[in-house]
């Protein structure tokens, strides 16, 4: 299997899409197939900047990206006297600030880069991430690696990956305002102190949250926000894509848009 079969398989986008015309091919391409085709059939070098986020899949041209200056977020200062990654580790374990402190097994702070490039943010921990006190590691989780891994990024080295909120709600319901509110000082100091130039909101409610909208993800998309001083880019929750495959090409287009931010 070539690497750009491999991509799309690790994608949930194989069969790998090909020009009509080749023995064997059909007339008409997979829907899926032939709209994810127009990204991976492109290929465009890595620029210099981007060195470090290894470069493996098949990159596209990127799309032209509308910059949200409308309702630019103000970056609110944190207030904790937090010195340090340890002291942040240590205060959100002994946190109990709200009522998800009552439920959950574990605390789950994040884990990746501290000094990335990039910070992903998703929305909050579940049931696997609560027993083991790390963020994505269960089935969301194993395809935002596969995503990431796709688009050429280390999610061990390229990124820092946390959530809004620090618990797990109970029977993964969304957060409630409080309980978002109780996290958002530590949230900030993890923007603050990571510096990264790109920030991606993973789905909806973190969308929502970091950039204080109502609007669809189908209207967050593609867009470069700014929100709590940092260049943001919003794409679908990977949990939503377990549920829709076919929205995966839309995913795959997004990262590649990540890929271009970060060499701009
Ligand atoms: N979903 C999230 O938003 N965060 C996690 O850590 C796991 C699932």
């Amino acid at each position: 299997m070539n690497r750009s079969a491999f991509v799309l398989q690790e994608m949930g986008l194989s069969p790998l899409w090909r020009p009509r015309g080749e023995p064997g091919v059909p007339n008409s391409p997979e829907p899926q197939a032939a709209a994810v085709a127009e990204t991976a059939a492109i290929t465009v070098a890595t620029p210099p900047r981007v060195a470090a986020v290894a470069s493996t899949a098949p990159v596209a041209a990127p799309a032209p990206v509308e910059v949200n200056e409308v309702a630019p977020q103000t970056k609110q200062p944190h207030t904790l006297p937090i010195q340090d990654w340890d002291s942040l580790h240590a205060q959100v374990a002994a946190c109990q600030r709200c009522e998800l402190a009552k439920t959950r097994h574990n605390v789950v702070v994040g884990r990746g880069n501290p000094t990335a490039r990039l910070l992903i943010i998703g929305e909050a921990p579940g049931e696997q991430e609560d027993r083991q006190g790390l963020p994505f590691v269960g089935k969301a989780g194993q395809l935002l690696e596969n995503m990431l891994a796709a688009a050429g990024i280390n999610s061990e080295q390229d990124v820092y990956i946390c959530n809004v909120v620090k618990c797990r709600p109970p029977g993964n319901r969304n957060p409630a305002p409080a309980e978002i509110a109780s996290c958002a000082s530590y949230l900030q100091w993890q923007i603050d102190t990571v510096k990264p130039d790109l920030i991606v909101a993973l789905g909806r409610f973190a969308a929502h949250t970091l950039l204080n909208s109502q609007a669809p993800i189908s209207t967050l998309r593609k867009q470069l926000h700014h929100a709590h001083g940092r260049p943001l880019l919003v794409t679908f929750h990977p949990a939503y894509l377990l549920r829709s495959p076919g929205e995966k090409a839309k995913a795959w287009q997004d990262w590649h848009q990540v890929k271009c931010q970060l060499a701009s």
